[in-house]
């Protein structure tokens, strides 16, 4: 039987706790025999990662950080998310949009008129003959308070240039994510990361269970 695609998102502040989470969702619904996509932005493609790597690391304005994510964004999309979910796949993406509305938005403080011209121009996809804005139908966010985020954080490894802002820019990113939710409260399913892995577990399967998914 035929199976309609699944687009998750999955988002946070740095520190937050999303890999053991994707990864165990991933195991969840390749036990139900679902055949997964595991990807990321920025990245997900080999343009999209080399662009991955000028955007983390090298300094630059916020229109060209804005640009070259959703350069990346359109190429992953064209390249790995439309063909998966055609294929009826469920796809599994660390950070989407709301990943550039929250840290580019909210956190560096650019411009959200053009961040939703360049979402509808990267993202307007044609689905059965009718145009269509491509969004995940899921979004986890894992909410977790910045100082705490930061304190699992610390001495974890060399941080790149977004995991080195103070405690201001992710409470300003996470007001971001915020206001993205209240935006598209169906789309949303916030959970308070700072609770036990495994109850951390549980609120995301319930999640994806709520909407019909792997019962
Ligand atoms: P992250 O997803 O946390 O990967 P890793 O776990 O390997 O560090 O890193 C991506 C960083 O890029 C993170 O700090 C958030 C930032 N980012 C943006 O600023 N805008 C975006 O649109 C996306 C997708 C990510």
């Amino acid at each position: 039987m035929g199976h309609d695609g699944l687009f998750i998102s999955f988002e946070g502040i740095d520190g937050a706790g999303k890999s053991t989470h994707i990864d165990a969702l991933a195991a969840a619904f390749r036990a139900h025999d679902r055949a997964v996509a595991l990807t990321r932005e920025p990245g997900g493609t080999p343009l999209a990662e080399k662009l991955r790597a000028i955007f983390l690391h090298d300094p630059m304005d916020g229109l060209t950080e804005a640009l070259l994510v959703f350069a990346a964004r359109r190429d992953h999309l064209r390249q790995v998310i439309e063909p998966a979910l055609a294929r009826g796949e469920v796809v599994l993406c660390d950070r989407f949009t709301d990943a550039t509305f929250a840290y580019q938005g909210g956190g560096r403080g650019f411009d959200l008129q053009v961040l939703s011209y360049l979402e509808n121009q990267v993202q307007t996809v044609m689905e059965q003959g009718a145009p269509l804005l491509r969004e995940p139908g899921l979004t986890i966010w894992f909410d977790l308070p910045p100082d705490i985020a930061a304190q699992r954080l610390s001495g974890a490894r060399v941080p790149d240039k977004f995991e080195a802002q103070p405690a201001e820019f992710f409470r300003r990113v996470a007001a971001g994510y915020a206001q993205r939710m209240q935006q598209s409260p169906q789309r949303f399913a916030r959970i308070d990361a700072n609770q036990s892995i495994e109850q951390v577990r549980q609120e995301v399967m319930a999640a994806v269970r709520s909407r019909g998914w792997l019962t």
